[in-house]
């Protein structure tokens, strides 16, 4: 049986990746700091007859992710996959993320992820190889105003999996990211909460969709269809790349022409 760890399983994307994982026959570890979200988590693992443990780790907390490993070891003498999905969104231009606010982005959405992969690369190697899957976003490449620190991690997410693909390939170890646009995930409701101004979150939500040439977010288990192809044999040949799955975000310029008039 293939193993899987997922971190930041509970909910949203990391959730829609163990699903999907688990659906595929997977025996999936999935990793959160919400012990709410992880044993909704179970209940639901439990009713579909999916193979799913649940463990509460702080990804910020480098002690915490190696003991994990650890314990992993103990168990398993090597892993297939490690999605890469815990991340947090704060909001602020350089000058008004305090140094505290940063850390705590950096924290998470970055030293998390280099963590997870220093701690487990040596059950990712152990058995001729694996796979990590990190979710960045497209704001690896373009910015919207007020998430200085959230871009910088992101942008510096993409170089470590180039990193990590070039130094782990003679190992067998292939490494991507995601690049998602908009998800409907808790994540993305707290925002349009934070920025609804009296409206209804899903108001905003459909409004955010309309900006993707596809017109919409992304349902959660859209992107877990990317991390699972990923994290596959059938991507066998790919390591070090990055897949944008943002609903044509990122292909249109915010050029809009005039109305036709017939005459153009
Ligand atoms: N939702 C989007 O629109 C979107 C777009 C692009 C990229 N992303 C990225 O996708 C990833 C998942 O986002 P999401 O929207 O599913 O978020 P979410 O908040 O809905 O879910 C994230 C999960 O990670 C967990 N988590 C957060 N910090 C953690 C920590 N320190 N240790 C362990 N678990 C932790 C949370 O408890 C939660 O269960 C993030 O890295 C995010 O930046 C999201």
């Amino acid at each position: 049986m293939r193993v899987a760890v997922v971190t930041g399983g509970g909910a949203g994307i990391g959730r829609a990746a163990v699903e999907r994982l688990a659906n595929d026959g997977e025996l999936v570890v999935a990793l959160d700091r919400d012990e709410r979200a992880l044993a909704d988590l179970a209940e639901k693992a439990a009713g579909a007859g999916w193979t799913v443990r649940t463990r509460q780790v702080d990804i910020a907390d480098d002690d915490a992710v190696e003991r994990f490993a650890t314990e992993l070891a103990t168990e398993f003498e090597s892993i297939d996959t490690l999605v890469c999905a815990a991340g947090i969104q704060r909001y602020g231009t350089v000058e008004e993320t305090s140094m505290e606010l940063f850390d705590e982005v950096i924290g998470v959405n970055l030293r998390g992820v280099f963590a997870a992969c220093h701690f487990l690369m040596p059950l990712l190697r152990a058995d001729g190889g694996g796979s990590v899957v990190v979710v960045s976003s497209n704001q690896a490449y373009a910015s919207q105003a007020r998430v200085a620190a959230y871009a910088t991690t992101k942008g510096a997410l993409l170089a470590l999996v180039r990193s990590m693909a070039v130094d782990h390939a003679a190992d067998g170890v292939r490494v991507n990211a995601v690049c998602p646009g908009s998800v409907d995930t808790p994540m993305l409701r707290w925002a349009a909460d934070l920025f609804s101004d009296g409206r209804p979150a899903d108001d905003v939500v459909a409004e955010w969709g309309r900006t993707h040439p596809l017109g919409r977010v992304a349902r959660p288990a859209e992107i877990a269809d990317a991390i699972a192809y990923l994290a596959s044999p059938q991507a066998s040949f790919v390591t070090g790349t990055d897949l944008v799955v943002d609903g044509g975000v990122m292909a249109a310029l915010g050029v809009a022409l005039p109305e036709p008039t017939g005459e153009n």
